[in-house]
């Protein structure tokens, strides 16, 4: 404004001008008309949308978002970490508007750091409490949108062929014999990764902790990018058994793959997967609307048309039978409030990086 602050006839223009900026539908279906010419059925409206998600769930909302709204999406998918490191890089000048999917810490990190926007949506009553506590805890910057447990998935066919033994519990996959037959993601990249840390350091304490991380690096044949990697390679065959969430572990088994899904005897730690609006985003009326439309019950069931088995925020959203049921699994009481602040998630990935990476194997 302080460039048309001089006259008040430039500044009119720049008002009009603006007006085109924001409405250009508005502004030209009357002279559109008036030429006799269809008015276009494109909106204006526009969202760039990052997704941390399967990459089929994430295109289903994106193209679901289209078609229900007219608006035009363009949509990033990456890992968890690799999505919330983006946003940090952008922060001066934020590019995303929504940020949809992945495991909840990075998302509650991005809250602390204030690259969130805070939001109540309409839709917050239909949701289950532990949805609405991930919300609580983080200023309404993020919200919970699914939730599943950590475990992994092995391949019965490469099992039996390498005559190992099946593994029940976490300690199992440091055996010897499981060299090179396992695979996880890299917890810098992937939130799967970084709750398997997590996880490990809450079940064994922290020294045991490393020490069963160090013990599972001898037999880890490659760190992934993405958290699910590992067990599509299980599934192809390329790998014996993927660290993963247990629900993409029964996506492979739903599909076809002869692959077996395992709750570690120990216990185990679990995900909320998260929704956040970026601060500062180019479109934010889209980015709520997207919001909205993303936490309702008819969206959140379509989860099932891409076999995605996790339980879904929406109290009223289907599910599938062949979903992990969270009840009957032995769960930590995982800490959010710690492994998803900041520091913690930055100390514990350093260190894994400086103790357990560089490691022989
Ligand atoms: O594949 C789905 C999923 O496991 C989600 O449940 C989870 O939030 C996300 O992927 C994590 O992906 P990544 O480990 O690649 O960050």
């Amino acid at each position: 404004m302080a460039r048309y602050g001089h006259s008040r006839g430039a500044y009119i223009h720049y008002l009009e001008m603006d007006m085109i900026r924001k409405q250009p539908l508005l502004v030209l279906a009357p002279m559109v008309l008036a030429a006799g010419l269809s008015a276009p059925v494109q909106s204006a409206e526009k969202l760039t949308y990052y997704c941390s998600a399967q990459e089929d769930w994430c295109q289903l909302m994106a193209t679901g978002f289209e078609e229900a709204t007219g608006i035009k999406v363009s949509m990033t998918r990456k890992s968890s970490g690799e999505t919330l490191a983006q946003i940090k890089a952008e922060a001066a000048n934020p590019k995303g508007d929504i940020w949809w999917g992945g495991t909840g810490d990075p998302h509650l990190q991005a809250a602390e750091e204030g690259l969130g926007e805070e939001y109540l949506s309409p839709l917050r009553a239909e949701q289950n409490d532990w949805a609405i506590k991930q919300a609580e805890s983080a200023g309404n910057q993020t919200i919970g949108i699914y939730s599943g447990a950590l475990g992994y998935g092995y391949n019965e066919d490469v099992l039996k062929a390498n005559n190992l033994p099946v593994p029940e519990c976490w300690k199992d996959l440091t055996k010897p014999e499981y060299k090179g037959h396992v695979q996880m993601a890299n917890p810098n990249s992937s939130g799967t990764a970084y709750t398997t840390l997590a996880t490990i350091v809450q079940l064994f304490g922290e020294d045991e902790g490393f020490d069963f991380m160090k013990a599972l690096h001898k037999n880890i044949n490659q760190y992934t990018k993405s958290g699910s990697a590992p067990i599509k390679a299980a599934a192809r065959g390329e790998n014996t058994i993927g660290i993963v969430f247990m629900h993409d572990a029964v996506k492979q088994a739903a599909s076809g793959f002869p692959i077996k899904v395992v709750a570690p005897c120990e216990g185990t730690g679990y995900e909320i997967g998260g929704m956040t609006i970026i601060k500062g985003g180019r479109n934010p009326e889209s980015a709520r609307k997207f919001y909205d439309w993303a936490l309702s019950a008819d969206v959140q069931s379509r989860s099932l048309e891409v076999k995605a088995f996790q339980v879904m925020s929406n109290k009223s959203a289907q599910s599938s039978p062949m979903a992990p049921d969270l009840a009957s699994i032995k769960l930590i009481d995982y800490d959010f409030g710690k492994y998803g602040s900041s520091a913690e998630r930055k100390r514990l990935l350093k260190k894994w990086d400086d103790e357990v990476s560089v490691l022989p194997q």
